[in-house]
């Protein structure tokens, strides 16, 4: 059974200072959007996907979806809200509450095949669900607000929490509508999961699988995708 695809690119990507939101910036010949759909698309090519944009998105092109069944969902203010309004979306089309739905952000195009079929068949296996993820190499310091160090973190422990994450459609949907509820902001699935008391399984994945979210990423993405396809 293919897993549900859930695609959020309906963020601005302001940090990368550019004209126009990252996912459509130009990747080896191709937009930052093109390449990640095609690396899921590569693994799951009957999987049916949920691309959130942006409602006033202007530079998105149908053409550049590989998948024979998706649909487009309008996005919201924040990166949980379009992912709720994709699976609210799923829900009514699906049936089945166990539904697999993997979710994966349009800014890493890096993730390889095998991250994401390890990925998969971990979170297949799992009663709770799971999150790629990389352990943590450099020292962690907090910062006082001021510059200075208040305190150096226990660097044993921590990873670096990557996409895809994937859940059961009845249990991720519950936990964003729960943090939702609650006020609570959430950067990824797996921190809502954690709030109902849950543990999701870490899946070590590679740390290439950058997020682009600065402008030298797209050069480093660049060496990334060349270093993989040699
Ligand atoms: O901004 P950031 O890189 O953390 O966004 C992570 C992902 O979430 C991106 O793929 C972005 O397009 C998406 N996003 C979204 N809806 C928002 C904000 C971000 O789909 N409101």
């Amino acid at each position: 059974q293919a897993p549900w695809l859930i695609v959020p690119a309906a963020g601005s990507g302001l940090r990368m200072g550019a004209n126009r939101p990252k996912q459509y910036l130009r990747l080896a010949g191709r937009t930052v959007m093109w390449h990640t759909l095609q690396r899921l698309h590569s693994v799951f090519p009957e999987a049916r996907l949920c691309l959130c944009l942006d409602p006033r998105d202007s530079c998105f092109e149908p053409d550049v979806v590989p998948f024979a069944r998706w649909q487009r969902i309008a996005g919201g203010g924040e990166r949980a809200d379009s992912v709720l309004h994709a699976l609210e979306w799923i829900a009514a089309e699906e049936g089945d509450e166990q539904a697999l739905v993997l979710v994966h952000d349009v800014a890493r195009p890096c993730v390889t095949a095998e991250d994401l079929m390890r990925l998969h068949d971990a979170v297949d296996a799992d009663a709770v669900g799971g999150l790629l993820a990389a352990p943590v190499a450099d020292t962690m310091k907090r910062d006082d607000g001021a510059g200075r160090v208040a305190s150096t973190e226990q660097r044993a422990g921590l990873w670096h929490a990557l996409t895809p994450q994937g859940f059961r459609l009845g249990l991720l949907r519950d936990a964003l509508m729960d943090a939702r509820r609650a006020g609570r902001g959430m950067t990824d699935e797996a921190s809502a999961v954690e709030a109902m008391g849950l543990s999701p399984r870490l899946i070590p994945g590679r740390r290439d699988n950058i997020k682009i979210t600065h402008p030298d990423d797209l050069a480093l993405a660049e060496q990334i995708l060349a270093a993989q396809a040699s």
